[in-house]
């Protein structure tokens, strides 16, 4: 297998890493760079970061920060619960137990290495291990609570860097008629909105059914089915089940989903190519959008300090000349910096009456931000954007 590389982003940061001084000494800097596998069509960064160095006890992010999301967790828990009927489920990166705590009357089992998450689901009396995904830890599972019928991994399988052993292992912990349902977000998404922010140290792989299909092929698991979700900015959730496994017949989507990949180009590196070109514009077009909203002497703020924006604001090299703060409703990033570009971040409670603009780094929220901020838009105030490409709204 050849890998090759279409995107140079630069140098980057944790992003998880929100410091607690704007001049920090020895923060951690890694080339992100974006590849190609001309195999099995995965595109991956080119060089991996070291997993404590970004899933350790300080990790930051809270599945349940967003009401959008608590609602959506809140939501598949019921369709599962009526469709599939488990008696035991797994969950790989439990986070704040957003989800698995809609599980509590059945074998409800979290798997979280960041042990300040896992403290929180322990707390909720879920069964949880602070420990990466792996065979030997699927195996130690087994032994204890037998295996399962539903799997559940949302946001984290792209985070895993040995994909092989983290299908075995899911396998291995399967009933024979278990499913194991995955989302993350969807590649297809990211090139047609441009969205080049899905690509940093923690999301060492953005899938496409095709990459999915062709990894998993050796395996005893198969595709049977695929839902498009809205979730960061365009998300698939794609269940599998034993191939051995006849209950579950193959929907017709998963044919489809391939053929629409293959029509865009999702297998050839030219179509790598062209991202790679729009990318380097979008860069362009946004610095110029900052720079003469500053020539006018107006405030910036951004709205939403996400891991998404940290690959922007990095690339981009846009810093506190540019932004003033970012305000954020996650507590444990508020009064910290952003990682790379050293933005400070302020507790949400509203946007101030001196701000014109914010830029949206949370911009698969849109909806929810815009319900929200409309004594902001009624006022005046401006967003901004990079996807799909960069602009005032
Ligand atoms: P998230 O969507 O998880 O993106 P990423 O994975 O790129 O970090 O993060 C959303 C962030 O935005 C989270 O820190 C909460 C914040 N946020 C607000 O501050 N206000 C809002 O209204 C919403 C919806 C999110």
């Amino acid at each position: 297998m050849k890998k090759i590389n279409f995107l140079n982003l630069g140098k980057h940061p944790i992003t998880n890493n929100f410091l607690s001084t704007a001049n920090p000494k020895n923060e951690f800097f890694y080339n992100l760079k974006l590849s190609y596998h001309t195999e099995t069509k995965l595109i991956s960064l080119n060089n991996f970061v070291p997993p404590k160095k970004m899933f350790n006890n300080r990790y930051a992010h809270r599945a349940s920060a967003s009401m959008t999301m608590r609602k959506a967790y809140a939501d598949l828990a019921k369709k599962i619960k009526k469709k599939f009927n488990p008696r035991s489920i797994l969950e790989i990166g439990s986070n704040d137990g957003v989800f698995i705590k809609h599980f509590s009357d059945i074998q409800n089992i979290g798997v979280e290495p960041c042990k300040n998450l896992a403290d929180l689901t322990t707390k909720m009396k879920i069964k949880t291990y602070d420990k990466f995904w792996t065979f030997l830890l699927s195996k130690k599972i087994n032994k204890k609570h037998g295996k399962f019928d539903v799997i559940y991994s949302a946001n984290t399988i792209s985070h895993i860097h040995k994909l092989d052993e983290t299908f075995k292992a899911i396998e291995n912990s399967l009933n024979e008629e278990g499913i194991f349902i995955l989302e993350d977000p969807s590649l297809l998404k990211s090139l047609q909105k441009l969205s080049y922010d899905q690509f940093y140290d923690e999301h060492a792989y953005v899938f496409s059914i095709t990459a999915l299909r062709n990894i998993t092929k050796k395996s005893g698991l198969e595709i049977f089915n695929i839902e498009e979700l809205n979730t960061h900015g365009g998300s698939n959730r794609v269940y599998f089940k034993k191939k051995t496994n006849k209950k579950f017949k193959i929907s017709n989507n998963v044919k489809r989903h391939l053929s629409t990949e293959k029509k865009y180009g999702i297998h050839k590196f030219r179509t790598y190519q062209i991202f790679a070109k729009n990318v380097n514009k979008s860069k362009e077009s946004l610095i110029k959008i900052f720079q003469s909203i500053k020539k006018k002497k107006k405030k910036i703020i951004g709205y939403g300090a996400t891991y998404k924006s940290s690959t922007v604001l990095n690339f981009c090299k846009i810093n506190k000349n540019y932004i003033n703060y970012f305000v954020d409703t996650t507590p444990t990033k508020s009064g910290k910096f952003t990682p790379g570009s050293h933005i400070p971040i302020k507790a949400y409670k509203g946007i101030s009456d001196d701000v014109d603009y914010a830029f949206l780094g949370a911009w698969n929220f849109k909806d929810e931000i815009y319900k929200k901020e409309k004594k902001f838009i009624k006022r005046g105030g401006k967003f901004i954007t990079h996807v799909p490409y960069p602009r005032i709204l």
